[in-house]
């Protein structure tokens, strides 16, 4: 079998803000997206990197048009719409299994991507999550307003890893703004296995989120610069 990494870096970050797409704003001294992909490049497991832009972020595609071990897609107006794309760029790859992974969770663990290829043995789609902990509530206008029960509920994560052929029959079906590509697998009736998900796979999405991302990297003695 062929596994390719599918790495969406086509948003716009708007929660983080800044003005700059949160991918390309430093942490630890390296940009956010650097951090990502170099997780993936020390995978011996996979074959090929598709990287989705964004079609105005010039600087990037013009960048990354010079690195041959990264294939460039276009991103869409929905995230959905960006997997699309990466998927399309493996056509003719002969890639069999791929892993669908947001650019702003740079602090997963090699074993993790192990973890998930290790899953699509048995099943078709595996993707990472914790069960949740916190108490969950319900609330609006500064209210309370319900409590919920947090029995059976996980957070997820990334790298989520698909059988190819289910993952595009699922996404070529599917229209709508899906979180992730668990809800379009699932949308399509494939079962999804749950890998155990890491504390430090946060994603990044405000403002706050750098600073813990950068205490998580500037401890990984594994990659730091
Ligand atoms: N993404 C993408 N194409 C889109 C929208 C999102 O490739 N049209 C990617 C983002 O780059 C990110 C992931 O999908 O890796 C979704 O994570 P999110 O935190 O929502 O990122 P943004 O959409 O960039 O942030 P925001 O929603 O705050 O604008
Ligand atoms: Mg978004």
């Amino acid at each position: 079998m062929t596994t390719a990494a599918i790495i969406l870096a086509a948003g716009r970050g708007q929660r983080a803000g800044a003005g700059v797409p949160k991918q390309w704003r430093l942490l630890a001294g390296r940009r956010m997206a650097d951090w990502t992909l170099e997780r993936f490049r020390t995978c011996r497991r996979l074959k090929h990197m598709v990287l989705v832009l964004a079609p105005e972020d010039e600087a990037a595609w013009a960048e990354f048009e010079s690195q041959p071990d990264v294939i460039l897609a276009s991103g869409g107006a929905t995230r959905a719409q960006s997997v699309q794309n990466g998927l399309a760029a493996l056509a003719r790859t002969g890639v069999t299994r791929v892993l669908i992974h947001d650019v702003a969770r740079p602090c997963f663990s090699p074993a993790l991507i192990n973890a998930v290829l290790d899953a699509l043995d048995e099943h078709k789609a595996a993707a990472p999550a914790l069960p949740v902990t916190d108490a969950l509530w319900h609330g609006s206008a500064g209210q309370v307003t319900g409590t919920q029960d947090r029995a059976g509920l996980f957070a997820a994560q990334t790298p989520q890893g698909f059988h190819l052929d289910a993952i595009v029959a699922a996404h070529a079906t599917y229209e709508g703004e899906a979180l992730d590509d668990v809800e379009v697998a699932r949308a399509a009736g494939v079962a999804v296995a749950i890998v155990p998900g890491e504390a430090d796979n946060m994603k990044i999405t405000t403002a706050a989120d750098f600073a813990r991302a950068e205490r998580i990297l500037g401890n990984d003695m594994d990659i730091r610069l």
